[in-house]
């Protein structure tokens, strides 16, 4: 099932309900391996990053298995710290596996995780904090190895904000001696439930959601059941989607209160919107107005993960749209399959584009090279004329349980194959 056929022009209705969110499981999985006993994560997505991660805690000792909505996970017996490398290559969230181990077992051999198209994804300041709480890092063999005789708390002061430095940070300093500050700490959600996580387990952390976090080390943390809110990112793509095709749409479940900018930016594009306890209701316009000129900020504000979504929509808005890209360095790759379908999108910048809307798009065969940029193409699918073909899909699955049996619960002419 690697690739998806989309005919479009089909105005989305109904109802999807929003999976766990990827970004925050992956951290807390890796958690797991801090807490003695077993952990019951619910509204576990189902998607390839998770089982690819499951796989390593199971490589290293974990028993898993799935359970109703959810994984149990229990690491008691975790004896590796050598992971299977092949799952690690290409898999930058097993990087957060990093500060879990060095809190479990203070070593740990990696693969240098993957990056991918969107970026270099270096790993410097990553290796920068760990090394002011006693790990030494060194290669042996083309492994990383990050080794600590005694892990312990520091005083650290990012010099530029990172969800996965900051979740490493705070893994590696529930298992470590004595206190941590992180300063410049990221307040995405997704931190913000690893230490709610944590927490529950009896870690002590404080200043959860800001930018310093406080966190003791030394406490033994016991399992607990935890559920995992919903995917923001994948409902703002199904949001994007229903502003796209004029559609009237219920998103059950999705996590309206991590998504204050994104439902402000589709407002402004003239979406119709509004919320409940239950989830998100958008009643999506003729025509998406433009919506300006939009920055990627690391939370609260627009999340770079949407931002190829959004230049799908913007694609076919009335009037000019520029999008600056400032947290990676290459996610503008689908840019060139996005005019393959008749978007008007010049670049004026490096990581600048000025998006001319156009009456419509084309069907195409276009390629999916990275995550998001796949949701993207699927999306623009949608609000194409004709038969759209998306190729390389096994990406779009890594973050989406299915994006084809959603959109065709709303009513689209979809199907994977
Ligand atoms: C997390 O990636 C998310 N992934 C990303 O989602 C998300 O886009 C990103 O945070 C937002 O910041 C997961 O949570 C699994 P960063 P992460 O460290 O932690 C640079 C998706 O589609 N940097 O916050 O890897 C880095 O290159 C994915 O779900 C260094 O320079 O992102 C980037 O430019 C994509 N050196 C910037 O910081 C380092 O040592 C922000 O990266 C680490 C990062």
């Amino acid at each position: 099932m690697d690739l998806i056929d989309v005919w479009g022009g089909v105005a989305l209705q109904g109802k999807a309900r929003i999976q766990g969110s990827k970004n925050a499981v992956l951290p807390i999985l890796a958690a797991t391996l801090l807490v003695r006993g077993t952990s019951f994560i619910r509204n576990c997505p189902k998607i390839s990053d998770v089982y690819a991660m499951l796989s390593l805690l199971e490589n290293i000792g974990c028993t898993v298995r799935w359970q109703d909505d959810g994984v149990l996970i229990n690491a008691t017996s975790v004896c590796r710290d050598v992971m299977d490398t092949e799952a690690v290559t290409g898999m930058r969230s097993s990087l957060c596996l990093l500060g879990a181990l060095l809190g479990r077992c203070g070593e740990v051999f990696l693969e240098y995780p993957g990056g991918c198209v969107i970026g270099k994804r270096p790993i410097d300041l990553h290796i920068r904090a760990l090394e002011q709480m006693g790990v030494v890092f060194d290669e042996r063999d083309g492994k990383l190895h990050a080794a600590a005789s005694r892990l312990q708390g520091a005083d650290i002061c990012m010099q530029r904000s990172s969800v996965g430095v900051t979740e490493n940070v705070i893994l590696a300093a529930v298992g470590a001696e004595g206190i941590t500050r992180l300063k410049g700490a990221a307040r995405e959600p997704e931190v913000q439930a690893l230490c709610e996580f944590l927490q529950l387990c009896g870690a002590r952390i404080e200043g959860i959601g800001t930018d310093e976090l406080i966190v003791w080390g030394g406490d033994c943390l016991h399992g607990i059941e935890y559920r995992v809110k919903a995917d923001r990112i994948v409902a703002g793509t199904y949001l994007f989607a229903t502003m796209g095709t004029g559609g009237t749409v219920f998103l059950e479940d999705a996590p309206v209160d991590e998504m204050e900018t994104v439902l402000r930016l589709a407002e402004r594009m003239g979406g119709q919107m509004e919320f409940t306890e239950a989830g998100l209701y958008i009643q999506g316009p003729e025509r998406p107005a433009s919506a300006g000129l939009i920055e990627t900020e690391c939370y609260p504000g627009f999340p770079t993960d949407l931002q190829s979504v959004l230049l799908a929509v913007a694609s076919i808005c009335g009037g000019e749209t520029r999008i600056r890209e400032t947290i990676f360095e290459n996610r503008f790759r689908v840019v060139k399959e996005l005019r393959r379908m008749g978007a008007d999108i010049t670049f004026t910048g490096e990581n600048e584009v000025l998006v001319k809307g156009v009456s419509g798009l084309k069907g195409a065969v276009v390629t999916a090279e990275e995550l998001r940029g796949g949701a993207a193409l699927v999306t623009a699918g949608l609000l194409a004329g004709g038969h759209t073909r998306v190729l390389g899909c096994s990406y779009v699955y890594r973050g989406y349980e299915s994006i084809s049996r959603d959109y065709k619960e709303l009513g689209a002419r979809i199907i994977s194959v």
